[in-house]
């Protein structure tokens, strides 16, 4: 995945801070509305360039984990304060629980049932009582649209970039999307041309919901920014 390796230094560009202000300051309010948490401790899994924790901040006390070492240094250089490590999701165990666990664009990367399981029930385990985990379901069967195409433009510091999107399930009968991107990166008179692929894991909604709940979740459902988003509470 370049985009969060050797094209990290696009995060800033291709998906501002500014996006974040709005989407993060209503997953607060949803959280305040709905929960009796109790403490103001928040786990970010996958916190990439930490522009959700930059708004988080402002209510939370945060440890932001993501596997990438160059999105990690983006997410420190804007948050000094926030305390992040370098780790897999997948493998991840921290030391302490938590009142809130953010599950943000890194559940995408999450390809089977097994490992939605998995990580749900390890979620539980590290909620305080009352603690509530919030998680996108950005990608979902219903809806999706075989070999849908999208294109969009963004500029900064000096340079101009227009990202393709390709998305495609390659075997209708399992739970994989693959996504193939490609950046047209101009700056001045030159352009350089890049490609890169992510797998996505694409389930339907109500099957995705019933295995949390089977993890012995409670869930509430809000769609923020166009995201659907879901709460699960023990
Ligand atoms: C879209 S970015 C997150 C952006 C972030 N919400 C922000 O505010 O900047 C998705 C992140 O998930 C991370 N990620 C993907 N798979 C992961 C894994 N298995 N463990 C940890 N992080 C992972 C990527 O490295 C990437 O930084």
């Amino acid at each position: 995945m370049k985009l969060y390796s050797d094209f990290s230094w696009l995060w800033p560009i291709v998906s501002p801070l500014s996006e974040y202000e709005h989407e993060t300051n209503e997953i607060m309010r949803w959280i305040s509305d709905s929960s009796e948490i109790e403490g103001n401790r928040l786990l970010d899994l996958g916190c990439g360039g930490g522009h959700h924790d930059f708004f988080f901040k402002n209510r939370f006390d945060i440890t932001g984990v993501d596997i990438s070492e160059s999105m990690l240094q983006l997410a420190k250089n804007l948050n000094p304060e926030v305390k992040y490590e370098q780790g897999d999701i997948f493998n991840y165990e921290p030391s302490e629980k938590f009142d809130v666990v953010f599950l943000g664009e890194a559940a995408d990367y999450i390809k089977t049932w097994e490992s939605l399981q998995g990580m749900f029930n390890k979620i539980k385990n590290w909620l305080n009582p009352n603690g509530v985990c919030v998680a996108f379901r950005n990608i979902l069967k219903e809806g999706f649209i075989q070999n849908e195409t999208n294109m969009s433009q963004h500029y900064g510091n000096g340079y101009s970039i227009t990202f393709i999107e390709n998305r495609f399930i390659p075997d209708e009968n399992d739970n994989i999307c693959e996504s193939t991107y490609i950046y047209l990166i101009r700056k001045d008179k030159e352009l350089t041309v890049h490609t890169d692929k992510h797998v996505y894991g694409i389930f339907q909604s109500k099957k995705w919901h019933k295995t949390i709940e089977n993890c012995g979740f409670k869930l509430k459902h809000k769609t923020i920014n166009d995201i659907p988003m879901i709460m699960g509470f023990l």
